[in-house]
């Protein structure tokens, strides 16, 4: 069991696959790019699959979550997942995505034993798109979408940051647009995770002001609060239901009390928590022979240190050294 000191226990294991991107989201990176992990600093797939393996059988992970950077850019995802589905007891499989490929690989990766996916998609405007990702590649992440839906990666879950001035208008016609197509939307605050450290809390959307423009054009009402249970969403009935719409207010409504997470980056480090200061090297343990018993060890070492919460409103808050193209998102 990955245990804290506080008792939450981590059952939900994201693993960053690489920290490149085709992407420039401007919440995330600068439209340059940043300096990519060196080729061998990368976990393999043997090495990402032997630990994902030792958190399924040892140490009781029952969900893993592949992410990125962007992970359908990882070569070997189909065989990764692939790979995961066939340990025992079998996980849980997602994967969260900009989109861009799952056309072509939706129906491979569901093949291969992934069960849903969560696509970022912060507009519907293409000239919007253009702007906030740097690239024109709207129509692939809605390919993408109706791909993931046709292959049965359900619920489909669209993830829409929302940045004032430049997308916070579309909110509701991001949702009507879920609605109408059978994906589940939810509205994210942003965080202070962008390489360019460029986050200032008073651009941030609230969640808030998020549920009160949807509001203008929608009837939401809080969709049975008991089943939260540790999903960083609320979730709202939207217009009585079935559709729901869910807000992630992870600033002003933080879930770090109910957190069950752990993450491994590509390049093979444990963090305890998406803001964690402190990283724990799997990759030198793997590849100076540790055995499964040391890597139990050292990972359950890694989780026991995890702080209360991610203290962005302390004042001596500090952004991590690492963006969270490169943590894993
Ligand atoms: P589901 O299990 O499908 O609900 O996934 P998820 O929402 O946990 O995952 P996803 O990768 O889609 O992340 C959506 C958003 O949740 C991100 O944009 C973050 O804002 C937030 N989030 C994910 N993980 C963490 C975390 O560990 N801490 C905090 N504070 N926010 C997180
Ligand atoms: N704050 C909140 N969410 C973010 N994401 C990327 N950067 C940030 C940020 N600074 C979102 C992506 C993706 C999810 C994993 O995290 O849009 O959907
Ligand atoms: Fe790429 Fe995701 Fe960052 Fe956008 S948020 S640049 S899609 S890693």
């Amino acid at each position: 069991m990955l245990k804290d000191s506080f008792g939450r226990v981590a059952t939900d294991l994201r693993v960053s696959l690489t920290d490149r991107c085709n992407l420039r989201c401007t919440y995330c990176m600068p439209p340059e790019g940043l300096e990519w992990l060196p080729k061998p600093e990368l976990l393999t797939a043997d090495e990402i699959v032997r630990l994902v393996r030792i958190g399924v059988e040892r140490l009781g992970i029952t969900e893993v979550r592949y992410t990125g950077g962007e992970p359908l850019l990882r070569r070997e995802l189909v065989d990764i997942v692939a790979r995961t589905a066939a340990l025992t007891p079998r996980p849980q499989i997602s994967l969260t995505t900009n989109g861009i490929g799952l056309d072509r690989l939706a129906a491979p990766l569901a093949a291969a034993g992934l069960d849903r996916v969560n696509v970022s998609l912060d507009t519907l405007d293409r000239d919007v798109f253009a702007r906030l990702a740097h690239r024109d590649r709207l129509d692939d992440v809605l390919a993408g979408l109706k791909a993931a839906r046709d292959a049965g990666l359900t619920p489909v879950k669209v993830n829409a940051v929302l940045m004032r001035g430049i997308n916070d208008h579309e909110a509701a016609d991001l949702l009507a647009f879920c609605m109408d197509n059978g994906y589940q939307a939810r509205f994210i605050e942003q965080m202070p995770l962008d390489a360019q450290h460029g986050w200032r809390r008073e651009n941030m959307v609230t969640a808030d002001e998020i549920l009160r423009m949807l509001g203008e054009r929608f009837s939401l009402e809080p969709a049975d609060p008991n089943e939260r249970g540790s999903a960083p969403a609320e979730l709202f009935l939207v217009n009585g239901g079935p559709h729901t719409v869910g807000v992630i207010g992870s600033v002003t409504r933080p879930f770090c009390g109910a957190c069950d997470r752990v993450r491994l980056t590509a390049d093979g480090q444990v963090r305890n928590c998406l803001f964690a200061r402190e990283e724990t090297d799997l990759r030198t343990a793997l590849r100076s022979g540790a055995s499964d018993d040391e890597i139990v060890e050292l990972w359950q070492a890694a989780v026991r240190g995890k702080r209360a919460g991610h203290g962005i409103d302390d004042p001596s808050f500090l952004q991590p050294a690492r963006p969270m193209s490169a943590i894993g998102g």
